[in-house]
């Protein structure tokens, strides 16, 4: 088949091309763009070429058989380097091979499941604060509790003190991500908003720093030990840039997908009910033999991460042409790959906006083609953390539903802000009730 040039899309405006579009709503732009164009579409932002890829086929390429030709690139790493530095997110080529090779260990099967204890103590003491019919911000509590424990896992630290600063700090950062027009300002200009990031970035640093400290005056089995060893050459700077990764990676995005399924379960009571049941069923402290053999449990999760993947898109940079659904992709161009745009697609599934985890329960994973689910990515950078996140996700509900009821306060439908993940707007407020 003859390869094309420039794939179809959506009309832009002279130098704005599509920046008014995308910028005020994402979700819907790639959404859009998946329904009118079908496997691939072409756009640009701030002057930059974009490739959207609608096709499973496609991403599957880049993600997979031909990831050699696709890095980062300088979209992704203006979005993420000045937040978590060069860790294992940003890093390429033999630097993020060795690195990936070192903290490898610490997410084998069986070490995850070593991790389970920690991670109901700290969702009972969140539960502890708890009062009985009080109204919280579920987003907030949820971030604190997978905070707790990915601090607790990786490195043997206890936070409470950081986590307001942390959440806080978490906070700006994210929203200066999301703030798509502040990129036609030229980079050495100190808008406000870049300011409070400095700040955000400088109270993260503060609290890694003192991570770091703590674990070389005492080495244990964790993660910054794993990482220094073998190595004569980590400076502080680099260990500073890979915990930043594992403490930011590894909380915010499972606490977003709680935080979504507590919301959904409270619109489906009905769904609520059945799951409920079927976590009555774990007779005391829930395992992680309990929580990997509850089928409902496994089935709202994957269904809570088609709706609302955490993270909503995953972008990478061609280093040489190439061609993906039949367009020829220039050197150095931009494709991106929306799990929001792909996971309500009714090419994939029926009925897509509505919340049912039972389209999950004949097999309709093995039917899919891989590229239709993809909440971790795929290929060799596919989340290192993946096993470790729905670990927690389950036992983190199955500690949570027993104990609790949760009613809607605020309005049935986020407004989601598209930063590095899919972040709530506004505090996501529910009444807790003891059951
Ligand atoms: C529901 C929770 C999570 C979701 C949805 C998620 C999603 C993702 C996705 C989509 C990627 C690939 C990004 C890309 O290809 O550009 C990724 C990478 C990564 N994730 Fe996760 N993640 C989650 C939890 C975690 C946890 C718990 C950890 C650590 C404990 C973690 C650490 C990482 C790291 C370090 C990478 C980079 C891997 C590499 O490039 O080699 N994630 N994650």
């Amino acid at each position: 088949m003859a390869t094309r040039r420039r794939p179809p899309g959506p009309n832009g405006l002279p130098i704005l091309g599509n920046t008014h579009q995308f910028a005020r709503d994402q979700f819907g732009f790639a959404e859009r763009l998946a329904a009118a164009y079908d496997d691939i579409a072409y756009y640009e932002v701030l002057g930059r070429p974009f490739y959207q890829l609608n096709d499973p086929d496609a991403i599957e390429r880049v993600l997979v058989h031909n990831n050699e030709n696709y890095v980062k690139g300088d979209f992704v790493q203006g979005l993420l380097r000045p937040i978590v530095g060069g860790g294992l997110l940003t890093s390429e080529g033999e630097t993020w091979r060795g690195q990936r090779r070192r903290l490898q260990p610490s997410f084998t099967p069986d070490r995850v499941r070593g991790y389970a204890d920690a991670m109901v103590d700290a969702t009972e003491q969140k539960l502890a604060e708890w009062d009985d019919g009080e109204v919280t911000d579920v987003h907030e509590d949820m971030m604190e509790v997978t905070l707790a424990i990915i601090a607790d896992t990786m490195f043997g630290m206890t936070v409470d003190e950081e986590v307001e600063t942390v959440g806080a700090a978490l906070e700006t950062a994210m929203r200066q991500t999301e703030k798509v027009w502040e990129g036609f300002i030229p980079k050495r200009v100190p808008t406000p908003g870049r300011r409070r990031y400095r700040r955000a970035i400088d109270a993260l640093n503060e609290v890694v720093y003192r991570i770091i400290r703590a674990r070389k005056a005492d080495p244990s089995d964790d993660v910054v030990t794993a990482l220094l060893e073998g190595e004569d050459d980590v400076d502080d700077e680099q260990l500073r840039d890979q915990v930043m990764t594992i403490l930011l990676a590894g909380h915010e995005t499972t606490a977003l997908a709680l935080t979504f399924t507590l919301h959904l379960l409270a619109r489906h009571p009905d769904i609520a009910g059945r799951l409920r049941a079927e976590l009555d069923e774990i007779d005391g402290t829930p395992t992680a033999t309990d929580v990997l053999g509850a089928p409902y449990l496994d089935r709202v999760i994957t269904e809570s991460m088609r709706l609302y993947p955490p993270v909503h898109t995953i972008n990478r940079e061609a280093t040489e042409p190439d061609t993906l659904a039949g367009y020829e992709i220039p050197a150095g161009a931009t494709v991106t790959m929306s799990q929001w745009a792909i996971h309500r697609d009714d090419r994939f599934y029926d009925d897509p906006r509505t919340f049912d985890p039972d389209r999950w329960a004949d097999g309709l994973r093995e039917r899919l083609p891989d590229f239709a689910y993809f909440p971790f990515g795929g290929g060799p950078r596919r989340c290192i953390g993946d096993r470790f996140a729905l670990l927690e996700a389950k036992l983190v509900l199955a500690t949570v539903l027993p104990r609790y009821e949760f009613d809607l306060v605020g309005p049935a439908e986020f407004d989601l802000l598209a930063s590095i993940t899919a972040r709530p707007a506004d505090p996501v407020e529910m009444r807790v009730r003891e059951r």
